[in-house]
């Protein structure tokens, strides 16, 4: 049996109540994941972020990024940072870390995000067109390591199956997953899946270095001599997988951060690269006041490239939860079936920026390289990626 004083102490006496209506083979899965959970903790996410949350209110310490504009550097300066990219990939010194854990709620698909087709070409497809690109330009062929979740990994590496991984080399593509974390009801009380199961979720994007060091993979980085890792999402259909003029611009100003960014529009839901304290660092819209967000010309597009060596030494630091509120399916406390505003804690990756030193950043043409692809009609939807894909003849 559970131990109810425990339970008491931790605000999950419900647990106690729940386990009695159990068969002994859920008792167990009960009882051994109730073991494993750091209920403390649990209980002081829930008061740090809920019960005292606090918006970002006071942004006077927050500045501008540095930035170069691309449509300003002279031919010739676009030119060697091309052949200084190229060159660079050439010699193995880029891995490419693709994000793709999340669940396209919005979008309102059940698959892995990166399997929506769009005219019959998949956003997985459209990555790894460009590797292909790359490889055939250098003769090297990058390895493509890919964050899956719980939720979507087995899919995923189906779909890859499927679609003989678009003809890119198997070898060279490496999925691991992230980790997951409790979801809590609004009382902070562990919630149910319709299994039974204390109800977890992905940890939000910001797991993927410790996920990727966990899996063995910078381990590999650093023995296949990579020095830089770039990132990015799965969802912008207008990506440049490691583009030679932006792998150029990283290897020429060998920072820990290189960011790209794109200029925002008014109250757009992109977050904004800013300066603090020295250090750039994302303020993610979800967390900012629209005006304010406006105050800044860099929007955060989730591309950037790190040195491998920054992010070696940076990964097992800790980094804070954010919170989201999603309406969830889960069991109430007779068992029926029932959707509540459950809370979420996420990660998020730029909040490692902190421990970089350098920063580097160059903002592109939005209509050149981003087109998100989040919800099913309207903004950045089927519609809008679909006339972007067609604009720059990729579909
Ligand atoms: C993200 C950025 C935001 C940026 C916007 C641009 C974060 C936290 N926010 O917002 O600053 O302006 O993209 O489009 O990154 N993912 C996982 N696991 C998770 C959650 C997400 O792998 O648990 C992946 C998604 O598959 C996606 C990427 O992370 O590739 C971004 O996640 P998403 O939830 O789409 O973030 P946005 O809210 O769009």
């Amino acid at each position: 049996m559970l131990d109810k004083n425990q339970l008491e102490k931790y605000n999950q006496e419900h647990l106690y109540e729940y386990e009695k209506l159990m068969s002994n083979n859920e008792k167990d899965a009960l009882e051994n994941k109730v073991d494993e959970l750091d209920l403390e903790g649990i209980q002081k996410l829930y008061h740090d972020l809920y019960v005292n949350r606090k918006s970002i209110d006071d942004v006077s310490s927050v500045s501008e990024v540095k930035y170069e504009v691309k449509s300003q550097l002279s031919d010739e300066d676009k030119h060697t940072y091309e052949q200084k990219g190229y060159e660079a990939i050439r010699n193995g010194e880029f891995a490419v870390l693709l994000m793709a854990g999340g669940q396209g709620t919005r979008l309102g698909y059940k698959g892995p995000k990166g399997s929506f087709e769009i005219e019959g070409v998949s956003l997985f497809e459209l990555q790894a067109r460009q590797l292909i690109n790359l490889k055939n330009q250098t003769g090297h062929t990058i390895n493509w390591y890919i964050m899956t979740s719980d939720i979507n990994h087995n899919e995923t590496i189906e779909y890859f199956k499927k679609h003989q991984y678009f003809d890119y080399d198997p070898e060279h593509v490496h999925f691991f997953k992230q980790a997951n974390i409790v979801a809590l009801g609004e009382d902070g009380k562990l919630v149910l899946n319709r299994d039974g199961h204390i109800m977890e979720t992905p940890n939000g994007n910001g797991g993927v270095f410790k996920s990727l060091k966990e899996a063995g993979y910078l381990d590999k980085m650093e023995k296949d001599h990579v020095k830089y890792i770039f990132l990015n999402n799965i969802d912008n259909v207008l990506v440049k997988v490691l583009d030679p003029l932006f792998a150029g611009y990283t290897v020429s100003n060998n920072k820990d951060v290189t960011s790209k960014t794109i200029q925002p529009k008014h109250g757009e839901s992109v977050g904004r690269l800013v300066n603090i304290d020295s250090k750039d660092t994302v303020l993610e819209y979800s967390e900012l006041d629209p005006e304010v967000a406006n105050d800044f010309d860099n929007a955060n597009i989730g591309i950037h490239a790190f040195k491998l060596a920054y992010i070696k030494s940076a990964v097992d630091r800790e980094l804070p939860y954010h919170l989201a509120i999603k309406k969830l399916k889960q069991l109430d406390e007779d068992f029926g079936v029932v959707e509540l505003p459950t809370l979420k804690f996420e990660l998020f990756y730029f909040d490692i920026f902190k421990y970089g030193t350098s920063f580097v950043t160059l903002q592109v043409p939005r209509e050149e390289e981003f087109s998100p692809l989040k919800n099913k009609v309207g903004k950045d939807s089927v519609e809008t990626a679909t006339e972007d894909l067609k604009r720059m003849s990729l579909i």
